[in-house]
């Protein structure tokens, strides 16, 4: 059968010939990444998935390929069948793998023609985001993303190589499902068959990693995509793919053991690099009080001081009544930033103001005086305090939030990946992995006026606090763990409750009526109560981990068909209104949406 391709059969990939390929008849495939008419001679850069080959057409040697090459423009797919031969003397291009040589073309097939795309098939283009996602197909073209999505695809199999090899067994859980809560809003999806019902689509499979761990398989895993309304950002899409993962008859260092042998064969088999392992551990309470955030970056220092009790009766009334208050007062020393101008400082203010800081005070220490509106408030005696705690020097620039716990170690611990990043003191080469443990079981919410969950309501208790989940659920730690990349948490997981007793008791702090949480979870407490094994797991954010290999700042250049901010696919036009036969089937009826006045 002659097809398009006729008699040319692929040989090679434009990644592939060098100068020991000279003399070789070979047939390219790709796609035309540049043309250059040399009056007369015709360059053609082709590109292929692997890379790019010079493909050159001279009118003196074949007249007809010559020709035909004349129409030839960017992104106009070929076959080509020709000769390798080496550049001449001074064309090499030694940047590119393929530099030395290039194939004098003897035969051209145009297999199709392309419309101009909209934007230069190129590393560092210079387009909008909304562009490249609108033509995501032109846009995965790029080198740098065919990288990331073959870099994915590697990681991935990494991670099924050695949980396969450690007896996980890879097990399927439903999409259409009932709500798993993980602290997001659920997708709902209308049920036709069951009017006025609706499935939600998971924000994990949670539950029904724990009942397969109850129906006795051990060890399971699954690449699993989960979807959850809320805000997005550079590392949150709506729907994202975990590794996740649960053990039988484990305990906490069981789980973290597995999780950094597979990080440790991921990283060796992607990146041939492989991480210090046993990775360290900071409890929840160090983790916040020398960084401020439960996802600490440790490739710095700058660790904040809490100084409330050097200022607590100090001068200046904003920070000596915050303390009264019961807030605190904490500080960064950002060394050897004396030099750090207004307009500098005024954007670092902005900058706190976000995680809801009232203000940034800040002193600069000059060799003769400390420079600051505020530090003629402080007495000598509290200076020297100061400069113990915070190890202050000449030239070093103090930064000040007084607020509650939490609105202070949010604002400077954000501030100091802030100053960490600018000061260029991470080394981007290095991968720090550290766990945080001991987190708190639940918070209290004061919007919402009730405790929730810190993970999900299915994580057990320290055996030692369940005493307290009656009347302290705020002192109680859980069995959960955290593991942390670079400042990202890249994965979660705990020790779950197995018995039916303490579940109950703990939705019952989180002020849930018995009702309710027979309603949700009522299958989930009469499968405990039918012989439930101790077992506990993890899942690793996919998309996150992928994103630090890749060296990427955004999951969105490691997912195929990614959403944009507002949780839309440019390049299909998702969501979209749906049409009235469709509602009436599924008896649902779209309020007018209110048009602002
Ligand atoms: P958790 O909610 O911590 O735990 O999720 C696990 C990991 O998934 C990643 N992640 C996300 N990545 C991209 N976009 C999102 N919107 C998003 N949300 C979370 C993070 C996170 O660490 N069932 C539990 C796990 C367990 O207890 O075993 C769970 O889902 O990297
Ligand atoms: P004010 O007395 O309001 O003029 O504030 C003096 C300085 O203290 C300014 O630099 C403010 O940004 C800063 N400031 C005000 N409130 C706070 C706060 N809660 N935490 C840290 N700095 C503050």
């Amino acid at each position: 059968m002659i097809d398009k391709l006729g008699e040319m059969r692929r040989t090679h990939h434009c990644c592939e010939l060098g100068i020991e390929d000279v003399g070789t008849e070979v047939v390219l495939m790709g796609w035309v990444q540049r043309r250059r008419d040399h009056g007369g001679v015709i360059f053609v850069d082709l590109r292929d998935k692997e890379g790019l080959t010079q493909v050159v057409f001279n009118p003196e040697l074949h007249k007809s390929s010559h020709a035909k090459a004349h129409v030839i423009r960017s992104e106009f797919v070929l076959a080509v069948r020709g000769t390798v031969e080496k550049r001449l003397e001074g064309m090499a291009n030694p940047k590119l793998r393929t530099g030395a040589i290039e194939v004098m073309v003897s035969e051209l097939k145009i297999l199709n023609t392309a419309q101009t795309p909209p934007f230069l098939i190129e590393d560092q283009v210079d387009v909008s985001e909304t562009i490249r996602l609108k033509y995501r197909h032109l846009d995965l073209r790029r080198t740098l993303l065919q990288k990331n999505i073959i870099l994915r695809h590697r990681a991935a199999a990494a991670v099924r190589e050695y949980l396969n090899q450690n007896a996980f067994l890879e097990i399927e859980t439903p999409v259409l499902t009932r709500s798993t809560p993980e602290g997001a809003r659920d997708y709902l999806v209308p049920s036709r068959v069951n009017p006025g019902q609706f499935y939600a689509l998971p924000q994990s499979p949670q539950i029904f990693k724990q009942l397969l761990m109850i129906s006795g398989f051990e060890r399971y895993y699954q690449l699993v995509r989960c979807f959850r309304d809320e805000d997005l950002r550079a590392d949150r899409q709506p729907e994202f793919t975990q590794i996740d993962v649960e053990m039988s008859f484990v305990g906490e260092n069981d789980v973290m053991a597995l999780a950094e042998g597979l990080m440790a064969h991921v990283f060796k088999t992607v990146l041939g690099k492989e991480p210090k392992r046993p990775f360290p551990q900071l409890t929840y309470a160090e983790a916040i009080d020398r960084y401020g955030l439960d996802k600490p970056d440790l490739r710095f220092g700058l660790e904040l001081q809490d100084i409330s009790d050097i200022i607590k009766d100090s001068g200046f009334k904003v920070f000596a009544d915050v303390v009264k208050q019961g807030g605190i007062v904490k500080a960064l020393n950002a060394k050897g930033c004396v030099n750090f101008t207004r307009k500098a400082i005024d954007d670092l203010t902005d900058f706190v103001g976000v995680y809801q800081a009232k203000g940034l005070a800040w002193i600069k220490i000059r060799e003769d005086r400390w420079q600051s509106p505020i530090a003629k408030f402080f007495s000598d005696e509290e200076k020297a305090k100061m400069i113990e705690k915070l190890d202050i020097e000449t030239d070093d620039l103090i930064f000040f939030v007084a607020d509650r716990p939490s609105v202070v170690n949010e604002a400077l611990g954000h501030l100091r990946n802030n100053i960490g990043a600018q000061l260029g003191l991470i080394d981007e080469t290095e991968f720090n992995f550290v766990w945080v443990t001991d987190f708190p079981l639940m918070e209290y919410d004061e919007t919402e006026k009730r405790f929730q969950a810190l993970h999900h309501p299915f994580t057990a208790p320290l055996e030692q606090d369940e005493a307290k989940l009656k009347d302290n659920p705020s002192d109680v730690l859980s069995r959960a763990y955290d593991l942390v990349l670079n400042g990202s948490e890249i994965g979660g997981g705990s020790i779950r409750i197995h018995e039916q007793e303490t579940q109950e008791k703990v939705f019952a702090a989180l002020g849930l009526e018995r009702e309710t949480y027979q309603e949700k979870f009522g299958f989930l407490l009469e499968a405990l109560a039918s012989g439930a094994p101790p077992h506990g797991g993890i899942a690793f954010g996919f998309d996150r981990l992928v994103m630090i290999l890749c060296g990427q700042s955004s999951i969105r250049d490691v997912i195929a068909f990614p959403k944009t901010q507002k949780a839309a696919c440019l390049l299909t036009d998702a969501p979209s209104p749906a049409v009235k036969a469709q509602l009436d089937e599924l008896n649902i009826k779209v309020r007018p949406l209110a048009v602002d006045a």
